[in-house]
Parts: C-alpha cells; sequence; structure tokens
C-alpha cells in the first residue's frame, strides 16, 4: 500500500504556502493536482516530438503519430477498453455532448423517454433537456432518497410505463459521494428492455476505482483526465464496439483528419474508428500527459487506490460526525451486509454559516474545498440546501489532511461565535 504523505512529494504544487499556511489541497472532485511525471510527459513531447498526426510522412509526425496511438491504447487500456472504443474528447461534458448528437439526435422521438436522476452534475442533464427539446422525448427521474441513495426499487415500475431508450447517470455522485448500484440497473434494464441504452458518467468514478468497461456492460461511458492527475482539456467517450461498427453511433464533429474521400458534395468517413471520430487536430500533448496519469495510477494499483480512497471517506465520516454543528449529506452509514456506497468526497452544511463563508475561513488556513451546489442545482433545490461545502480526496491526500480540515472548521465556530 502506497505512503500519501511520500506521494505529496510527486506533485511539485502541494508544496505551495497558501495564506501562510502549508495548502492541504481537498478540492479533488473539481479537478486533481499533477504529478510531475505528468507535467514532464507534456514539456517532453513539446520538446522532442511536436508535429502534427496523421498527415505528414516526415520522421516528427511519424513519432508524434505513433506517441499519440500508444497514448490512447494506454488510456483504453485502464478502463478495460479496446482502443478502437475510445474517441477522445476535452471531458466528460463534451462527451456527454457526443453521445446527444451522435446517438441521441439520430435515434430518439417524441414519446421515447431518457431516464436519469436528480442528483446528475448539469453535464448530464442539461444535455439531455436539450435532446428532449430537439427530438420532443421526455425526461424521466429515478428518483433519490434521505440518504442519498437512488430509489432503485422503483425501476420495474419507471420501465412499464415509459418507453425509456436511454438511461444516464451518474456511477459516483460529485455532491452526495454516492456509489449508486449500476450494475443493478443495467441487469435490470437489459432484462426488460435489451434495446436500451446506457450512458454511465465516470466523472468521479474514474479517479477512485477499478474499471473495466466490458464488466460495467454500459453502452457509453463518459471521463474527464483533469480529474485522475491528468492535464486539463482531455477526457474521454467509450463507446461498445457495435454501435460503432454498426454506425448506430455517428460522428458528431465534422472536418479534416476523419474522412476517406471527399467529393464535392458529399463525404465518405474513415472506416477506422480512431480517424472517424476525430476531426481537426488533437491534442496530442495532452493526450500523452493523460497516458502518463494512468500509467501512474497503474502503478499505484487502482484497487490501493479505492481502498485508500475508503479509508478517508470513512475517517472523514467518522471525524466530521463529531462536529455538532456538522450536517453530513449523502450516504453515512453502510446498508446491511455491504461495503459503503460512497467514493471520493463527503460534503455538509455547517448549520448557521453559509458554505461560502466555511470555505473562506478555511482557505484562510490552507485548506481548499469547494463550496455552492457543485453543479447540482436540481438536488440543493430538491433537498433545500441553500450551498453546501465539498472536501474530495486523492491519492496524495492523509488523515492528517482531514485532521488539518477539522481543526480549521473550530475556527469557524470561533469566528462566527456559534
Ligand atoms: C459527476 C460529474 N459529471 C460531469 C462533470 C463535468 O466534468 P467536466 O467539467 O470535466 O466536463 C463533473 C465535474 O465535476 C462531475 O463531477
Amino acid at each position: 500500500m502506497f505512503n500519501p504523505e511520500e506521494l505529496k512529494q510527486d506533485f511539485p504544487i502541494l508544496s505551495r504556502q497558501i495564506n501562510g499556511q502549508s495548502l492541504v489541497y481537498l478540492d479533488n472532485a473539481a479537478t486533481s493536482q499533477k504529478p510531475q511525471v505528468v507535467i514532464d510527459a507534456i514539456s517532453h513531447y513539446y520538446q522532442t516530438s511536436n508535429a502534427n498526426v496523421h498527415r505528414g510522412v516526415h520522421a516528427l509526425s511519424d513519432e508524434s503519430t505513433k506517441l499519440w496511438e500508444t497514448s490512447r491504447a494506454t488510456i483504453a487500456t485502464f478502463f478495460g477498453a479496446n482502443p478502437g472504443e475510445l474517441i477522445l474528447t476535452r471531458n466528460t461534458t463534451e462527451a456527454i455532448n457526443g453521445v446527444a448528437y451522435g446517438w441521441a439526435d439520430h435515434h430518439l422521438s417524441a414519446s421515447d423517454v431518457i431516464l436519469t436522476t436528480p442528483m446528475e452534475h448539469h453535464s448530464d442533464l442539461v444535455v439531455w433537456q436539450q435532446v428532449c427539446q430537439r427530438t420532443g422525448a421526455e425526461l424521466r427521474f429515478l428518483e433519490v432518497d434521505e440518504t442519498g441513495r437512488l430509489k432503485i426499487e422503483q425501476l420495474e415500475e419507471i420501465f412499464a410505463h415509459s418507453d425509456i431508450k436511454l438511461i444516464s447517470l451518474g456511477l459516483v455522485s460529485n455532491t452526495l459521494g454516492t456509489r449508486n448500484p449500476v450494475e443493478k440497473i443495467v441487469k435490470i434494464a437489459r432484462k426488460l428492455r435489451p434495446e436500451v441504452k446506457i450512458l454511465l458518467d465516470g466523472a468521479q468514478a474514474a479517479p477512485h476505482l477499478p474499471l473495466d468497461f466490458h464488466e460495467l456492460d454500459c453502452d457509453f461511458f463518459a471521463f474527464s483526465g483533469h480529474k485522475m492527475l491528468g492535464p486539463m482539456g482531455i477526457g474521454g467517450l467509450l463507446v461498445k464496439q457495435d454501435l460503432l461498427e454498426s454506425k448506430a453511433f455517428q460522428p458528431w464533429l465534422f472536418g479534416g483528419g476523419m474522412i476517406a474521400t471527399v467529393e464535392r458534395e458529399k463525404t465518405e468517413f474513415a472506416e477506422d474508428l480512431a480517424d472517424r471520430f476525430t476531426a481537426g487536430t488533437p491534442d496530442v500533448a495532452s493526450t500523452v500527459g493523460l497516458a502518463a496519469a494512468c500509467r501512474y495510477l497503474q502503478q499505484l494499483g487502482m484497487k490501493e487506490v479505492a481502498q485508500h480512497d475508503q479509508e478517508l471517506v470513512q475517517y472523514a465520516l467518522e471525524k466530521l460526525t463529531q462536529i455538532s454543528e456538522v450536517t453530513l449529506i449523502g450516504p453515512v452509514y453502510a446498508l446491511p451486509a455491504q461495503p459503503l456506497d460512497r467514493v471520493g468526497s463527503v460534503a455538509f452544511i455547517y448549520q448557521g454559516v453559509h458554505a461560502h463563508d466555511v470555505a473562506q475561513i478555511l482557505d484562510s488556513q490552507g485548506v481548499a474545498v469547494r463550496s455552492g451546489h457543485h453543479c447540482t442545482m436540481p438536488l440543493h433545490t430538491q433537498f433545500n440546501w441553500q450551498a453546501t461545502v465539498r472536501a474530495s480526496f486523492q491519492v496524495y491526500n492523509s488523515q492528517a489532511d482531514i485532521d488539518k480540515l477539522v481543526a480549521a472548521l473550530a475556527k469557524v465556530k470561533a469566528v462566527f461565535g456559534i
């Protein structure tokens, strides 16, 4: 098992002082920090191999193309997918939009239903609202209970009364931390309606859990590189091979690089899947950087990464529960005979103090957390939370960081005299 305090040495930014204090970075669900190996991979690419891919015969172009292709393969393999199943995007948001334009717009019409949940990040909600406006399809919700869990027992009933064509939900909620029972949902959905398509928003799962795209048995899986130690501006969409081969899933960005032949009036798109979905010049440097992040995580071992995360989550829950002014949101206790279904973060309300004020006081002590609605406004509205404070973790966080968070929270009490 790795030692998070030792890992901190790999992340140059973590040696910074903020407001005269050593930085305690607990805003990883928004974006993670980057290890030196990722920073080096990007600058090494620009120093030694920069050239446009595919369209050149010269040595540098060939080298750049090979780097791009091997990096794509590393990223796909990290998720247990074939390189042909990976479409590189800028982030999760772009990946979900890709499913909207590349699949939903072609296959949905009035009376079709998209099923999602109220705990989705806006990226996995606003996109579907727009699809419904364009196609006439309807949006329905699998509701969330008071403990922050999906009311999965309602699923069969919802299927019985709606023509569900697409289910789109997060594997892990960025606000509640809930690790949703997607395996059960996929199984029930496939049994009740084999042709239903399932998209998993993996933005908050990819950084923490060992994942296998084929085992998950979803049709689409979206993720962001910047939340899993990689650079900003690179992420991906995994798409089931048969949807690509049957061309049921189509390119949604058009231009150079993704073509086989172009005539004045029409175009044949490239058969090669990586090419067909890469319109324009790809971000090779960020792809190389994300591959370096995948290798870094693989060296730590994703099982160990998940175990470390579980220890931090449990420790944070235990410590925060002891503060009487703190009300935790999301799963706090495990369901009988199950591991705690919470990953990556703990969010809470500090009674009587606005979340932004809490975050500001924590910042004055070097502790970086996020405050606000975390891009889940409908969830906040449903539970009447004006705003919440979220501490979220990465491999370099330790129990000592959580102790510092708890100590910094004592200052909130002192300042507000609560
Ligand atoms: C669950 C979830 N989905 C989607 C996103 C959007 O990710 P990005 O901004 O990288 O596209 C986030 C970002 O926080 C998220 O937490």
